[in-house]
């Protein structure tokens, strides 16, 4: 795949997806309910689910972590955590774009959120990856996540 080259430096900014605009969530709302589809051939997004998950979004306070990347002018990743209570935070979404992806971005993010958690007091960090995703699961036993639960399909 032919990569679009970028100074890292100097074209990202850090945004706090909690101030952006609905148009911005609305972008953002469309690319996380597809991530699931390039490990699952039968996820289907609706519009339904943008709208529910720019509702979500909205809903974030500040004892969430919602952090969005913008290469240049356009966005080109995120990661969002949530507190669930009981000292637990669950990732709720990490995605990089793919024509920015292998360029440390998602460890980044990673790092990022993984530090917020820990400053923030929380006991556990969870999170659910599609045994597919052979990347996100590397990229996580890498941060020292440990299999804590399992989701099977049986097919009908
Ligand atoms: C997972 C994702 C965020 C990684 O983003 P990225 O910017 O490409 O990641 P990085 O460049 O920071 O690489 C991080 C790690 O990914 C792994 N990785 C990178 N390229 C890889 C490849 N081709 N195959 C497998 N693992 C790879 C490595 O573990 C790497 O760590 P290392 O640098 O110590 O070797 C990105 O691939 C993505 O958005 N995927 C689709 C969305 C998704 O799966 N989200 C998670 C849902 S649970």
């Amino acid at each position: 795949m032919k990569r679009k080259v970028i100074n890292l430096n100097s074209k990202i900014r850090w945004i706090d997806g909690k101030s952006l605009p609905s148009e911005e969530l609305k972008k953002i709302a469309q690319i996380d309910n597809n991530i699931p589809k390039e490990f699952d051939p039968h996820w289907k997004p609706n519009k339904d689910k943008n709208d529910r998950r720019i509702k979500y979004y909205k809903k974030l306070t500040d004892k969430d972590f919602f952090q969005v990347l913008y290469c240049e002018s356009e966005i080109c990743g995120f990661h969002i955590i949530r507190d669930t209570g009981n000292s637990i935070a669950y990732i709720s979404t990490l995605w990089v774009d793919p024509r920015f992806r292998n360029l440390g971005l998602g460890k980044k993010l990673k790092e990022k959120g993984l530090n917020w958690a820990k400053d923030s007091g929380f006991k556990f960090l969870h999170t659910s990856v599609q045994s597919k995703n052979v990347r996100m699961n590397e990229i996580n036993q890498k941060n020292g996540f440990e299999i804590f639960s399992s989701t099977y399909r049986l097919t009908l």
